[in-house]
C-alpha cells in the first residue's frame, strides 16, 4: 500500500485525492493547503484524510509519496523539500517556471533515489495515444503540419502566463507524438489586463524533422475550444476534445501535383475530398491512468512515463519561447495626445 499525501487543495488537487483513492493499491492519507477552507472542503469529502496547514506535518507523517497540485512557481522548490525528506514526487504541469529550477529537482530525484514524475495528463489521454499510432503506423503518410487551438475564458493566472499554463499541455503532446524537441521557436503574445502575464500567445515551433507546428492558447476567448489538427500528405486528422461524440476524424483529404506541365497555365492538382471518418478509442479517465503509472514507477522503481527529463524538456521549450515572445502590452502602451 503506498500512502500519499497532497499539497494544494485548490482546484485540481481534490482530483488527485479522488483518483488516487481509486488507483489500485494506495491511499491517500494527508493533505496539505495554505487555506483552511480548501482543508474543510476536503475534509468534507474525504473524513478519512488527515489536514494540515504546515508541509513539514505532511512530511513528517507515514507517507510515501506526495502530489504537488499547487501555484507553477511553487513547484520546484516544494518538490525538493518533498524529495528531501525521502517522498517520491508527482509534480502537476508545468514541473517548473525555469530549466535551472527543473535541473535542480531532477539533480534531487537522482541523489535522493525518488521517482520524479510530472503531471502532463494528456500522454494518458487515449486520443493522444490514438493520434500517436496513427503517426507511427504511417497511415498520415509524411507529416506537414500541426495545428493546436487551447482557448476558452478564464482561468487567469497570477504567477504565470498563457504560454506556461495551457501551451504546456501541447508542448507535451507534441514531444510524445513527435518524439523529438523543437529545434527553434518564433513567438508573439498579448496581456490587456495585466501587462506583466501574457493571455494571449501565438507559438510556432519547428522540429528537426521539418515538421511545423502552431498553438494559439488564450485565457480570454468565448468559446472554450481544445482542437488539434495533423496534417499529412496521405491523410489529416482533427482531434476535438470538448466534441461529444466523434472526438477523433480522420479524413482522406489532400493534394497532389500532376507529374508534369508545360506552363503555368497547365498547372494541375488533384484533390481528394474524401470523408472524414470516425476513429474510434477506448477511453479510461487519463489523470487515474496518470495516477497509476506514478505507483507503478514506484513500485518498479523505474522512470515513470513521464519522469523529470519529459518535463525538463517541456519547460526547455517554453523557457525558449518566452525568450524570444514578441509581447504586445495593450495597457502599457503609451497614447498620443
Ligand atoms: N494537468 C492538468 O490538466 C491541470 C489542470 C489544472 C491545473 N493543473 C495544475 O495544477 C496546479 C494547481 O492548479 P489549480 O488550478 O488547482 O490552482 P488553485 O490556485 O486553484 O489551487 C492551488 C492551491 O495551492 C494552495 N497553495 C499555494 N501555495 C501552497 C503551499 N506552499 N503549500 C500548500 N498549499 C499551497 C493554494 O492555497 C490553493 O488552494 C497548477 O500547477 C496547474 O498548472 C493541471
Amino acid at each position: 500500500m503506498i500512502r500519499v499525501g497532497i499539497v494544494g487543495c485548490g482546484y485540481w488537487g481534490p482530483l488527485h485525492v479522488r483518483v488516487f483513492g481509486q488507483a489500485g493499491d494506495a491511499a491517500v492519507t494527508w493533505a496539505c493547503d495554505l487555506n483552511p477552507n480548501r482543508l474543510e472542503h476536503i475534509a468534507a469529502q474525504y473524513p478519512e484524510v488527515r489536514t494540515t496547514r504546515d508541509l513539514n506535518e505532511l512530511l513528517a507523517a507515514d507517507i510515501d509519496a506526495v502530489v504537488i497540485a499547487t501555484p507553477a512557481g511553487t513547484h520546484a522548490p516544494l518538490a525538493i523539500r518533498a524529495m528531501e525528506a525521502g517522498k517520491h514526487v508527482l509534480v502537476e504541469k508545468p514541473l517548473a517556471t525555469s530549466t535551472s529550477e527543473a535541473h535542480a529537482m531532477l539533480a534531487t530525484a537522482a541523489r535522493t533515489d525518488r521517482r520524479l514524475m510530472v503531471g502532463h495528463t494528456f500522454i494518458y489521454h487515449a486520443a493522444v495515444r490514438t493520434l500517436r499510432d496513427l503517426i507511427h503506423g504511417g497511415e498520415l503518410g509524411e507529416l506537414y503540419y500541426l495545428d493546436s487551438k487551447r482557448v476558452n475564458l478564464g482561468l487567469h493566472r497570477k504567477d504565470v502566463d498563457v504560454t506556461w499554463d495551457l501551451a504546456s499541455h501541447d508542448v507535451a503532446i507534441l514531444r510524445y507524438l513527435l518524439g523529438e524537441d523543437p529545434s527553434a521557436v518564433a513567438a508573439t503574445g498579448a496581456a490587456f489586463h495585466n501587462p506583466e502575464v501574457p493571455e494571449l500567445a501565438y507559438l510556432q515551433f519547428s522540429y528537426p524533422s521539418g515538421v511545423l507546428a502552431n498553438l494559439h492558447v488564450s485565457w480570454l476567448d468565448p468559446l472554450k475550444v481544445r482542437q488539434m489538427t495533423i496534417v499529412g500528405s496521405r491523410r489529416m486528422v482533427v482531434w476535438d476534445d470538448v466534441a461529444t461524440d466523434g472526438k477523433l476524424k480522420l479524413f482522406d483529404k489532400g493534394m497532389a501535383r500532376a507529374p508534369y506541365y508545360d506552363d503555368f497555365g497547365q498547372w494541375q492538382v488533384a484533390y481528394r475530398s474524401g470523408d472524414g471518418q470516425d476513429v474510434p478509442f477506448d477511453f479510461a479517465e487519463p489523470l487515474k491512468l496518470e495516477a497509476q503509472e506514478f505507483l507503478s514507477a514506484i513500485q518498479a522503481r523505474r522512470e515513470p512515463l513521464t519522469g523529470g527529463a519529459e518535463g525538463l524538456a517541456v519547460v526547455q521549450a517554453l523557457e525558449n519561447a518566452a525568450r524570444v515572445m514578441h509581447v504586445q502590452r495593450a495597457l502599457a502602451l503609451p497614447r498620443a495626445g
